[in-house]
């Protein structure tokens, strides 16, 4: 299986299964001398982990890191930094249905025929259990990245939408609530609507937004590794995301380009930022803001039609321990991919300037 491995530099490679024995990860190309607050790193992993909450996965698992290696005195080495969480919780026999069949738009089918061979238990290396190595990583990265902050927070669940742009929000408040929604009002009307599709045995999509502040003028390659696209494979490469946009995004298109054009400032800054802090691949210093759109998930607890794997039509059940909505625990993994690519474009940019 190639492709396990993220960035050039600041260079995360992640294994394990959700039901082996860990998941964990080598975070290679991490600076030396950064001091590590080891209760931040537990925290985002926190925000990440099932059973947190009644509208997440009721899997409970304590989602502990472990380091192995990089980390000495509480601070980086500069040598790679290994590092597992252990699979405590998993109830394999929970997945015995899917053993020999697959569920719709889950990734059984594709890796059936891919490797002829799968670990099935718990979707195994498909499932969302591995961005929890990300989320380390991605804490690590925040922390040397130091001045640059990245918040995320949930903007859609279903239908319903939080209008007012994230300049408008404090988004001190994401986390007073379980969906991780910085308006209290529209967090408790998704709240209450999460719940009830939970009931139906359904699931529902929504939108994570993030905002990077302070970003330097200068990161991102001009031609293929501009900083928007690797921001977007970040964000696509998450399970379930099927759809990233950033500035003024798909909206921008009704937009004639004389308003959509930011107007400079003396300084280099602009009044408005409809290019969310990019342009031609490169930081301009203004905010990065980015919106990224996560499906309704897969498993269903209902009764549904699928195919097995000699091809007969079947009858099955969904079973097990689900999200019925993923973004509440996926804000902290947004946060951890923007942090990983920003930190490899920090040095990336040094590489250019003596
Ligand atoms: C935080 C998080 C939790 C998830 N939980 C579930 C789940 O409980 N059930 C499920 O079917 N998919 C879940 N997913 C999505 C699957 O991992 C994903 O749909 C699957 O790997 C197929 O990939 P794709 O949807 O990107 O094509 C979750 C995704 C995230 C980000």
């Amino acid at each position: 299986m190639a492709g396990n491995t993220f960035g050039t530099l600041f260079k995360l490679t992640t294994f394990g299964e959700s039901h082996g024995k860990a998941i964990g990860g080598v975070l290679d190309g991490c600076p030396s001398g950064i001091i590590l607050d080891m209760e931040a790193i537990q925290n985002d992993l926190d925000r990440r982990k099932p059973g947190q909450s009644a509208i997440v996965t009721q899997r409970k698992e304590p989602d502990n890191v472990v380091f192995y290696s990089g980390i000495f005195e509480g601070r980086t080495t500069g040598t790679p930094i290994g590092f597992a969480i252990y699979n405590t919780n998993q109830k394999s026999k929970d997945y015995s249905h899917i053993k020999d069949s697959y569920r719709p738009s889950h990734a059984d089918y594709v890796y059936d025929k891919k490797y002829g061979f799968r670990d099935y238990r718990g979707g195994g290396r498909s499932s969302a259990r591995e961005t929890a190595s990300r989320v380390v990583a991605g804490a690590i990265a925040k922390q040397f990245l130091n001045e640059i902050s990245i918040q995320a927070y949930v903007s859609q669940v279903g239908s319903l939408r939080l209008e007012k742009p994230y300049s408008e929000l404090d988004l001190k408040l994401t986390e007073s609530n379980a969906v991780r929604c910085p308006d209290p009002e529209t967090a408790a009307n998704m709240e209450s609507y999460i719940k009830e599709i939970r009931k139906e045995g359904d699931t529902v999509g929504g939108i994570i937004s993030c905002v990077i502040k302070n970003v330097p003028v200068g990161l991102g390659e001009p031609v293929f590794d501009k900083l928007h696209a690797d921001l977007g494979k970040a964000m696509l490469s998450i399970n379930a995301v099927k759809g990233f946009e950033y500035g003024s995004g798909f909206e921008g298109v009704k937009m004639k380009g004389s308003v959509h054009n930011d107007q400079y400032k003396a300084d280099g800054s602009t009044i408005t930022n409809n290019s969310g802090g990019v342009q031609g691949g490169i930081s301009n210093g203004m905010d990065i803001y980015f919106n990224v759109a996560f499906k309704p998930v897969a498993t269903v607890i209902q009764s549904y039609e699928t195919i097995d794997k000699d091809g007969n039509m079947v009858k099955a059940q969904g079973k097990g321990r689900h999200d019925p909505c993923v973004v509440p625990r996926a804000v902290p993994i947004v946060e951890a991919m923007a942090a990983l690519v920003l930190a490899d474009f920090t040095l990336l940019n040094r590489t250019i300037k003596l």
